[in-house]
């Protein structure tokens, strides 16, 4: 339960996991909690000095770093178990290709979207849920999309069916966490301005914002789910798309 004089935001000495954490939410999201008091576990599918990279040396060197495919089972036990209890688990990994899903070879592109954005998070909570529900405290958060609503503004078929079942996913896995005190939710973010996106003919006069979300944006609802001040919230895809879609 949340104190309440409590900041919702303050994460100090929070231990919270990040994949795609070289990406444009995942790192926006590692900044964000390292400013509100968090300790790091920062994962992406690249090198480890790539992520340290893009993260720049201050916030690099306090983190704890992994390379490794979230769609790999095997990857992600090993990881998790090198790494130890985790507060919360933020999962901001995924690919969206831009192809042809009637083209012959768009089958393996299917695959690698299955891989990434289906068994990522699946293998993310199931390595990292029991130890949550054995300490009766725990949040996890994952990126879903408006694509999982209405089908997507520019992305593909295989992308939107991810994201939709993605959306369902939270909400099965809430009830799994809920009695325990693991909180999952979900983010649906519309257009952002990322590695994603960029170069992918999003046009930003056509949104009612005249502009894209800045990562940033998306990672403050990340940090609010895993502050005090998302203690009640359970099982909610966050819309944080600009008015591009309602339901
Ligand atoms: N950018 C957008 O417009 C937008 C809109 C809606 C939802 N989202 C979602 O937000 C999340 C973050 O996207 P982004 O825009 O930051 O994209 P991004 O491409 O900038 O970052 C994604 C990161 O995930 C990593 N990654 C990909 N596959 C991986 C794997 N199998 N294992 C480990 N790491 C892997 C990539 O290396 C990359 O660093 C994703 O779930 C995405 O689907 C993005």
């Amino acid at each position: 339960m949340t104190a309440p004089d409590a900041s919702p935001f303050d994460l100090t000495g929070r231990r919270i996991l990040i994949s795609g954490a070289a990406g444009g939410i995942g790192s926006a999201t590692a900044r964000l909690c390292a400013r509100q008091g968090a300790r790091l576990v920062l994962v992406d599918v690249v090198a480890e000095e790539e992520t340290a990279r893009r993260l720049g040396p201050a916030l690099a060197g306090a983190a704890e770093i992994h390379s490794l495919d979230t769609g790999c089972r095997q990857a992600v036990t090993r990881m998790a178990e090198a790494v130890g209890p985790v507060y919360g688990l933020i999962d901001a990994a995924a690919i969206a290709p831009f192809d042809d899903w009637m083209a012959e070879e768009w089958d393996e592109a299917l695959d690698r979207v299955i891989r990434a954005n289906v068994k990522g998070p699946i293998n993310l909570t199931r390595a990292f849920l029991p130890g949550m529900i054995a300490r009766a405290e725990g949040r996890i958060v994952l990126c879903g999309s408006v694509a999982g609503w209405m089908g997507g503004i520019r992305s593909g078929p295989h992308y939107a069916f991810s994201k939709g079942g993605l959306h369902a996913f939270v909400r099965w896995l809430s009830r799994q966490g809920a009695p325990h005190n693991v909180l999952v939710n979900g983010i649906a973010p519309g257009p952002v301005e990322t590695g994603m996106t960029a170069g992918k003919g999003y046009d930003p006069q056509l949104y009612p914002l005249k502009r894209m979300a800045k990562p940033e944006e998306i990672a403050a609802t990340a940090v609010f789910l895993c502050g005090a001040g998302g203690g009640y919230a359970s099982g909610a895809i966050f819309d944080i798309n600009g008015g591009t879609h309602f339901h």
